[in-house]
């Protein structure tokens, strides 16, 4: 009977065992499966290590920000890459830095998809001694100290220039201060930089235009498939819009075929004003021949930036907070074939 009774004891301690394995490989999945592989770094390469988190691949621009980055961190130009993409989630930016830093990586570059919540893993990053370059966006002003540079666009100045363009349309059509221009905003993805540096720019120039009515701002994510959604529904609620302001290329793609299955015209020839952002191959045809008024360029190329930011720090040069990459502004009257020619994305 008390061989029994152990032989049955053996048996739960066996299956009780095997569950909390199984349960903690489980979980371990889970928490890997949104972040992409990384290949394991040598601890005797002689290249340097960049730890790169991309925040997604939400828009054309964003696959040219992309390419930028992989085309100069490349084995020929002296380094070894680990690439991550995010895919949106900021929880999955936060892994793959905290798997660069357990895996000692030189420098880690990251464009953060929203401003707040970085504090305690950048904390992590300073403490390895490992240097963090922030690229695109940015973090909350409280927390960029403990990034050593930033190369990217300056979107407050972006949604200023999208202001001072639609003054001067307004001028040039005649629009006195008395007529009411009815605007509508699609916004970037909630809480990252460049939208609320675009939304923030933009109204310093509304504010000074008592017949400018913002009639809605929206969130549509930087995405095509949003923009339409968001700008349907704008159309829906708003009969008389006579401008958009849509902060991205895609947002605007989608926009206008919203606006165009409404049986409403768009652009210099049409009703409703188109004001886009970052200024890709396909918006730029789209200023040339007049369905976008004018195209504020947000310019992805930081790769080269990037590279230099890493070669100074290695030669122990100090390095400035903030790079600019330089950004134009594009309308029907310089959209030559040659601009078309060059834009690489
Ligand atoms: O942060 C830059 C913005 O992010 C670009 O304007 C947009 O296209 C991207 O998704």
């Amino acid at each position: 009977m008390r061989t029994n009774w152990k032989h049955n004891e053996l048996i739960v301690i066996f299956i009780l065992t095997v569950t909390i394995f199984l349960a903690v490989f489980v979980w371990g999945l889970g928490l890997f499966t949104d972040i992409e592989e990384e290949p394991y770094v040598s601890e005797e390469t002689d290249r340097i290590v960049v730890g790169v988190s991309q925040l997604g691949s939400e828009s054309g621009w964003r696959t040219a920000n992309t390419e930028s980055v992989q085309s100069v961190f490349t084995t020929e130009n002296g380094y070894f890459l680990l690439f991550s993409n995010a895919r949106q989630k900021q929880e999955n930016q936060i892994k793959a830095i905290r798997s660069f830093i357990s895996q000692r990586v030189d420098y880690i570059v990251f464009a953060p998809v929203v401003e707040n919540g970085w504090r305690t893993v950048l904390q992590e990053a300073k403490e390895a001694g490992i240097p963090v370059i922030m690229m695109d966006r940015k973090v909350e002003a409280a927390d960029q100290d403990l990034c050593v540079s930033w190369v990217g666009t300056d979107s407050r100045q972006e949604g200023v220039k999208a202001g001072r363009w639609l003054e001067g349309h307004l001028r040039r059509e005649g629009v006195t201060e008395e007529e009411d221009v009815n605007i509508v905003v699609l916004t970037g993805t909630e809480g990252a930089s460049s939208a609320i540096g675009r939304s923030m720019g933009f109204a310093e120039v509304a504010r000074k235009h008592a017949n400018w009515k913002i009639l809605e701002e929206k969130c549509a994510d930087f995405t095509s498939a949003k923009g339409k959604e968001v700008m349907a529904g704008f159309l829906r609620k708003y009969p008389d819009i006579d401008v958009v302001v849509s902060q991205n290329d895609d947002m605007t793609f989608g926009a206008i075929e919203a606006i165009r299955e409404a049986g409403r015209t768009v652009g210099v020839y049409g009703e409703i004003s188109i004001i886009s952002f970052d200024a890709v191959h396909d918006a730029l045809e789209m200023v040339a021949d007049g369905t976008i008024n004018v195209d504020i360029e947000c310019n992805p190329n930081q790769g080269e930036y990037l590279s230099q930011v890493i070669s100074m720090l290695e030669k122990g040069q100090e390095v400035e907070k903030d790079y600019y990459v330089e950004e134009d502004i594009f309308t029907i009257d310089n959209v030559t074939e040659e601009v078309l020619q060059e834009r690489n994305y």
